[in-house]
């Protein structure tokens, strides 16, 4: 089947997949983005915003928390609300952060304010800007009041959820502080009159479909698809301070062996969208285990092997990113079936995941990682030849040692800031990689 990566469906595709990594990337605040995105969508429509206003605040709630991924990730962690100075610190920066991020999707720019004042308060005491009653957008109002009421109904390390009724009570004690009169006391109504529904994930989904179908134009350049991937691939890479620029990489390499082995278009295709996203599951490991510097224990190795399938588990729910579901289970497989999840064996592995395992294991030998410094290509491309047939597919290895030295530099190479991610097959062009950047890790 060819897969279409130019459309509307695919870019949805890829909004819906950065929207569950989101909703899970939190730890123990496990829906907690869905949770908010679907109680301030039901206030926002309570309190009459128009559909494309709703949308926005759906999406705003889900990606409000972008700027903490390799920012203040430990905050999740944390079991107790007390945070040292410094993680508050950066903590605070969040919201601009995100706000960076988000104005940088095609498509949800109108989102920007929304973002940055997600946490203004209002009688003034909130961060980034201080900002005190209706200078703070509506919108971001209930996202203030959705956040806080979600986290509240949630159990945490050091409590358990909160009872309705004390739920009720400390929204009541928070207007003119933290709410704003006007949407406390749209959200007071609506919960009285029971208006407010149960989470449920599979309403969320119809949620994440809707929300961007009121957003997103009837045509979508495949332009923006390739900059969305680019997006989420710099967030899975920023997870892991070792792996900047990771993703891109390995995309590039594996078009590139699929065209040394003559293969068509449609495999290329997938090859470059499934590279992005081949580290997807990453996005749930906590920060601290890909960080760490010394040795893993079991448990944490554990959680680590899991990015595969939590990875595909995400993609196989998505019609239009179906097909990259293979890339991202099996990448780590070997040949001789002592690789993970499934431990397939052979050609029992799809040539796909081989040779996204040949381009992922390169890289990670060339970029310094949390516990050793990065080999030289030559020296890469030994290790890759004594291990065709023991770690990789005959197939795959043979194709990729056979790559010109000049592609290698080329995707080495930093390029400018800025510019555009382009799939190979439509536009040739430098590939961008974060100002500097540099290293990756991958055997993980
Ligand atoms: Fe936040
Ligand atoms: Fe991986
Ligand atoms: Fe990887």
């Amino acid at each position: 089947m060819i897969h279409d990566h130019s459309g509307r469906s695919f870019y949805a595709g890829l909004l819906e997949a950065l929207t569950q990594v989101m909703g899970s990337a939190k730890g123990y605040l496990m829906d907690h983005a869905p949770r908010v995105a679907l109680l301030s969508t039901v206030i926002g429509e309570g309190m009459g915003l128009d559909r494309k206003e709703v949308a926005e605040l759906f999406f705003a709630s889900v990606l409000a928390d972008m700027g903490m991924i390799g920012l203040a990730e430990e905050a999740w962690d944390n079991p107790v609300p007390q945070l040292p100075d410094d993680v508050r610190a950066r903590v605070q920066l969040h919201p601009v952060r995100s706000q960076e991020q988000v104005e940088l999707i095609p498509h949800l720019g109108t989102l920007s304010p929304l973002v940055r004042h997600h946490h203004e308060w209002w009688d003034g005491s909130g961060y980034p800007d201080g900002l005190a009653g209706t200078d703070i957008p509506i919108g971001a109002q209930i996202l203030r009041l959705s956040d806080t009421v979600a986290a509240l109904a949630q159990p945490r390390p050091h409590r358990g959820p909160l009872t309705t009724d004390r739920m009720v009570a400390l929204v009541q004690e928070g207007v003119g502080k933290e709410f704003g009169p006007e949407v406390a006391g749209a959200f007071l109504t609506m919960h009285g009159a029971g208006d407010i529904p149960e989470f449920e994930p599979i309403t969320f989904r119809h949620a994440v479909t809707r929300a961007a179908g009121h957003l997103l134009p009837d045509e979508v350049s495949p332009l923006s698809s390739d900059h969305l991937l680019a997006i989420l691939a710099n967030l899975i890479d920023a997870k892991d301070p070792y792996t900047a620029g990771h993703s891109r990489r390995v995309a590039t390499l594996a078009v590139a062996v699929a065209s040394e082995l003559g293969l068509q278009d449609h495999m290329k295709s997938t090859l470059w969208a499934g590279g992005y996203l081949h580290d997807l599951g990453k996005l749930r490991v906590p920060l601290r285990i890909l960080a760490k510097r010394g040795a893993l224990s079991e448990e944490e190795m554990g959680l680590v092997k899991r990015h595969p399938s939590d990875g595909a588990a995400i993609l196989e729910t998505i019609p239009s990113l179906q097909h990259l579901t293979t890339g991202a289970r099996y990448h780590h497989e070997r040949w001789d079936g002592s690789g993970y999840p499934e431990g397939l064996r052979g050609g029992h592995i799809p040539l796909v995941a081989q040779i996204m395992a040949v381009c992922d294991a390169y890289d990670a030998m060339t970029s310094t990682r949390a516990y050793r410094s990065s080999r030289s290509h030559a020296a890469a491309m030994r290790e890759v030849e004594g291990h065709v047939g023991i770690h990789f597919g005959p197939r795959a290895a043979d194709a990729f040692l056979a790559l010109p030295q000049g592609l290698f530099e080329s995707v080495q190479a930093p390029v400018v800031p800025g510019s555009p991610f382009r799939f190979p097959g439509r536009l040739a062009g430098p590939r961008t990689r974060r100002a500097g950047s540099q290293g990756a890790s991958a055997a993980v």
